[in-house]
C-alpha cells in the first residue's frame, strides 16, 4: 500500500519496487538482535522502506508504516538537538573520529581519558545526552517532541517494555557512564542518565516516520516548520560524522557501498541523506554481526546504485 501525505510526485517509487521485490527473492537476512529480549522476537525477514522528500512528501514500501525501535537512530536527533544548543563546545567532551571498535566497546575510553571517539558510539551518545539533559531537564522529552514535531506523527512515544528491557541489561552502559564520570565528563547522575537514555533508546516510529524527521539534515539545517536548527555548516558536520561514524565498526564498508551519510540502529532500522535531494528509512530487524541491518544495507546500496545518487 502506497499513502502520499503531501502533493509532489514519488519520484523513486519505482526503485524503491524494485528493490523490495529483488530483496524477497534474497535468502540470508542476519538474526534480529537478542541482548534486549524486547527486540529478539522481531521476525528478521520483515522489510520497509520509505523516502521522504525536501517538501514532507513521503511514500513507501512493505512495513514502511510500521513502527520499530528506532535505538541508535535517535543518536543522530540527540546531536543535532544538543549542537543546536552548545555549538562547539560539545567537541570539548566527545571526539568525531570513527572508532573501529563496535558500538558498546569500553577499549579506548581509558586511553583517551574518558572521551570517547565519537557521537555515535554508546559512549559518545552517553555523553551527548548527558549535555542535552543539563540543558533541557528532559532530553528524552525533548528528543520525543522533536520527533513528532517534525514527522507530524503525535502518538510517537516511548516503548515502556523495550526501555524497562534495556535498564535489566544495562551493565555494560552503566559502566560506560560510571567510568566517564570518573573523568568528570558526565555532569548529571548516572542513574538518571541511564534512565533519560533507554527512554530515548526506545522509541517506536516508522520508516515513514524517522525519513521525515531526518529531512532538516537534507535541508541543510532546516525542520520541516521552516525554522532553523543547524547552521548549513552544523547540518554538515552531522552529516560528515554519520558518514565516517554512523554505522559503528563497519563505516567504511557502508560509506563504500552507500556513500551516504547514514546512521543504523539495532532495531533494524537506518537513516540516510541524500543533502538537498531527500532522506530515505529503511527497516528489517535481521542484522549482520556488526548490529547492521543486512537487508537494510543492501536495500540502500541498491537505492545509491540505481539513481546514481549519492554524496560521492
Ligand atoms: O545502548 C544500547 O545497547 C542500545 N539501546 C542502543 C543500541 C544500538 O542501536 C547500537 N548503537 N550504536
Amino acid at each position: 500500500m502506497v499513502i502520499m501525505t503531501t502533493t509532489s510526485s514519488p519520484t523513486f517509487l519505482p526503485v524503491l519496487e524494485r528493490i523490495a521485490e529483488e530483496l524477497e527473492r534474497t535468502p540470508g537476512r542476519g538474526r534480529a538482535a537478542d541482548y534486549i529480549p524486547a527486540l529478539a522476537a522481531c521476525d528478521p525477514r520483515t522489510f520497509g522502506m520509505a523516502v521522504a522528500e525536501l517538501d514532507g512528501t513521503v511514500y513507501g514500501v512493505g512495513e514502511w508504516r510500521q513502527p520499530f525501535s528506532a535505538q541508535s537512530i535517535t543518536k543522530v536527533f540527540t546531536l543535532a538537538l544538543d549542537l543546536a544548543r552548545e555549538g562547539d563546545e560539545l567537541w570539548e567532551h566527545v571526539g568525531r573520529e570513527p572508532s573501529g571498535n563496535p558500538f558498546n566497546s569500553l577499549v579506548q575510553l581509558e586511553y583517551e581519558n574518558g572521551i570517547p571517539r565519537n557521537p555515535f558510539i554508546n559512549a559518545g551518545a552517553l555523553v551527548v545526552t548527558d549535555r542535552l539533559q543539563t540543558r533541557t531537564g528532559d532530553a528524552a522529552g525533548e528528543l520525543l517532541d522533536f520527533l513528532r514535531a517534525e514527522s507530524g506523527n503525535l502518538a510517537l512515544d516511548f516503548d515502556q517494555e523495550v526501555a524497562a528491557s534495556e535498564t535489566a541489561h544495562g551493565d555494560r552502559n552503566a559502566a560506560l557512564a560510571h567510568f566517564m564520570a570518573s573523568y568528570g565528563n558526565i555532569d548529571n547522575e548516572v542513574p538518571a542518565l541511564l534512565d533519560q537514555y533507554f527512554r530515548q533508546c526506545s522509541i517506536a516510529a516508522s520508516c515513514a516516520d524517522l525519513a521525515l524527521a531526518t529531512g532538516f539534515l537534507a535541508r541543510h539545517g532546516i525542520r520541516a516548520d521552516g525554522s532553523r536548527l543547524l547552521s548549513r555548516s552544523q547540518a554538515k558536520q552531522v552529516n560528515a560524522v554519520m558518514l565516517t561514524c554512523g554505522t559503528y565498526d563497519a563505516a567504511g564498508d557502508f560509506a563504500y557501498r552507500v556513500g551516504l551519510p547514514g546512521k543504523s540502529g539495532v532495531g533494524g532500522g537506518i537513516i540516510a541523506v541524500v543533502p538537498g535531494r531527500c532522506t530515505l528509512c529503511v527497516w528489517s530487524p535481521g542484522l549482520d554481526e556488526r548490529g547492521n541491518s543486512v537487508a537494510g544495507v543492501a536495500a540502500l546500496d541498491r537505492f545509491t546504485t540505481l539513481t546514481g545518487l549519492s554524496v560521492f
